[in-house]
């Protein structure tokens, strides 16, 4: 249980590829990747992990076949309603990042009303990324930056790492140290770019119907066996 990361980010990638091994449909990949968000939210209580950020659906994900889209909107708001009373019950406080305009009004009502409910809890934050892009997110954080300036609130002089931290949507969040992707893809796809600056990737082949309780805690004990040195020395780390 020692030098757990604070906030793990995950990229659920393989829903198709493992429905298309049943002999099933694509969406029947997506209900069962909600199995395994439940199995990942349980174990991630259970170790006492504080944020935890998922890859629901990304801004390019809107260009999948139509057919797609809303079957999963409807898999988004179905599963939120349903488990809120359960996430509101274990202390879990959920909140959404993305551009979530672009969500179809139910969708934001869901997600809104889940936000409200679960506000005051103090265990688990449960970070879902909805219609979120990084690029789309570093573009509204320059213009709300280049605002202030504007308005002459912000000099020029005071934008710093911090600065631009703050004006991203995970501003409330630590950046987190451990970032897993599933399916045998070993890319970031454009998710949390600055805040994965020095987190360690692990990327592992199962599909993310088939990711599970053990294989979170695989990928826990791995990121605890490696040394994190932030651009420093090995020497300089066990010195200090
Ligand atoms: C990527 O697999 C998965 C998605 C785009 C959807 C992920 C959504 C869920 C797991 C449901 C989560 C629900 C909530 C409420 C958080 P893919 O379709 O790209 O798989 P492939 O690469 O094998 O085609």
């Amino acid at each position: 249980m020692e030098r757990l990361p604070k906030h793990i980010a995950i990229i659920m990638d393989g829903n198709g590829r493992w429905a298309k091994e049943q002999g099933q449909d694509r969406l029947f990949g997506h209900y069962h990747g909600v199995i395994s968000v439940r199995k990942v939210v349980e174990a991630a209580t259970e170790i006492g992990i504080q944020y935890l950020t998922l890859y629901a659906f990304s801004t390019e994900n809107w260009d999948r076949p139509q057919e797609e889209v809303k079957g999963l909107m409807t898999l988004f708001v179905d599963t939120i309603a349903k488990e809120v009373p359960d996430l509101h019950k274990n202390n879990i406080k959920l909140h959404f990042i993305g551009n979530l305009n672009m969500l179809p009004n139910e969708a934001q009502d869901a997600l809104a009303n889940a936000m409200e409910i679960t506000a005051q809890n103090t265990g688990l934050t449960l970070v879902i990324a909805l219609s979120y892009s990084s690029r789309w997110e570093l573009v509204e954080a320059t213009k709300s930056i280049a605002q202030k300036v504007l308005d002459g609130s912000l000099d020029i002089a005071h934008i710093t790492e911090a600065v631009i931290s703050e004006n991203l949507t995970t501003r409330a969040f630590p950046d987190p140290e451990l970032m897993i992707r599933t399916s045998g893809e070993c890319r970031i796809s454009n998710f949390l770019l600055y805040q994965l600056a020095y987190a360690e990737l692990y990327f592992t082949d199962t599909l993310w119907p088939a990711f599970g309780k053990e294989d979170l805690i695989k990928a826990v004990s791995e990121y605890q066996s490696r040394e994190r040195r932030f651009g420093k020395t090995s020497e300089q780390i066990h010195t200090n």
